[in-house]
């Protein structure tokens, strides 16, 4: 089959190889994809680089968790019923070294999901890391129907896609943005209000819409940034949830504030949500499937052997939506 991969960390051109090799077959547990796309996300790129001491942890590593496509076999302990599923993949590349970047993958069977017939399998693409780290994020502690919540970073993968489960869930979306483009991505999405975070006197904005109202959760990209502003906005007894702190990973916990404003606050690492909230995610995305239009949010689609390219645009920043691969022969 044909695949990308790499076997040492660094730059995506250096690194990235684009060749042939071995189709894999399906153990007792897994099943057999037939990938149509790879969906490419930050801490695919990140593990490359080894962002943050991420260590090199296999000979060679086929990237991206992400992916959609079709089960072609499946193992002894898997219901042959599943051959000829459309599915959406997570996790393909955690703690596993061949993930979605391939014409097959292996996973095992309960990390691939079946796709609702409305769903097509571009989309399918982008729905793990981006929607499982959303759901975590805004429905762990609480339920977001009736809530105002404050979506920050809202034309980032994760962001537009939580703006769209939000709304999906009932709550008023208000979303930060940098740049009007991004803004008009935002609304685009769903949100009730899109708000410029970069030029904007952006507490003073949001007291604006709200008729001074402050705002029950924060779904946070960038906590160590945002903090000091998160707090002059949230209520008494609020939620911060965080996935990222990429400009600032370390940043002085106001705790006095914390505590007399009765915070809870939380990360959300995706790939280790535990089994209950997993599945309750998972219910969550198939009712949202089946119910909602979801809105594709598809930057760009890149060939296969174009991989390095992806990764490349991926890391300048300057992309808005999700990039994913076309890896059908
Ligand atoms: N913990 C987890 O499980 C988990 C899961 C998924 C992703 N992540 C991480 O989350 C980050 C975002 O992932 P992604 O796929 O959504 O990336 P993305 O598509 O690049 O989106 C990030 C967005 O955040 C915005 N942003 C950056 N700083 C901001 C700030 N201070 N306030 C408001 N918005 C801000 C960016 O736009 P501007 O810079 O123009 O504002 C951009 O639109 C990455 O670091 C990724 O590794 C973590």
């Amino acid at each position: 089959m044909k695949a990308v991969w790499y076997e040492k960390q660094g730059d995506a051109s250096e690194v990235l190889i684009y060749g042939e090799m071995e189709k894999p077959t399906p153990q007792n547990d897994e099943v057999l994809i037939k990938v149509h796309y790879s969906g490419l996300n930050p801490s695919d790129t990140k593990r490359r680089v080894g962002f943050r001491g991420q260590k090199h942890a296999f000979h060679s590593i086929i990237p991206h968790s992400d992916g959609s496509g079709i089960i072609e076999a499946v193992g002894s302990n898997i219901d042959s019923k599943r051959i000829g599923e459309r599915v959406w993949v997570y996790s393909a590349q955690w703690q596993r070294p061949f993930g979605t970047a391939a014409n097959f993958v292996c996973v095992p069977s309960n990390l691939a999901i079946k796709l609702e017939d409305s769903i097509s399998l571009e989309i399918g693409a982008t729905i793990g890391i981006p929607a499982l780290t959303a759901y975590a994020g805004m429905f762990k502690y609480t339920n977001p129907k009736n809530k105002i919540i404050l979506i920050t970073g809202g034309a980032g993968s994760v962001g537009n896609c939580a703006i769209q489960m939000a709304k999906y869930a009932g709550a008023t979306v208000i979303s930060s943005v940098s740049g009007d483009k991004k803004m008009e991505a935002a609304l685009t999405a769903g949100a009730d209000y899109a708000l410029r975070y970069d030029t904007s006197n952006f507490a003073d904005d949001i007291m604006k819409i709200t008729n001074g109202e402050k705002v029950d959760l924060i779904f946070d990209v960038a906590l160590g940034t945002n903090l000091e502003t998160n707090l002059d906005i949230i209520k008494d007894h609020g939620i911060i949830s965080t996935y990222a702190s990429d400009k600032k990973a370390i940043t002085e916990i106001p705790f006095q504030k914390f505590l007399l404003m009765n915070l809870t606050v939380y990360s959300v690492f995706m790939y280790l949500l535990p089994d209950k909230m997993m599945q309750n995610a998972l219910e969550f995305i198939k009712d949202w499937q089946i119910n909602s239009d979801i809105k594709p949010f598809i930057t760009k689609i890149y060939p296969l052997e174009e991989t390095a390219a992806a990764h490349l645009a991926l890391e300048s920043g300057k992309t808005i939506g999700n990039i994913i691969i076309d890896c059908r022969d």
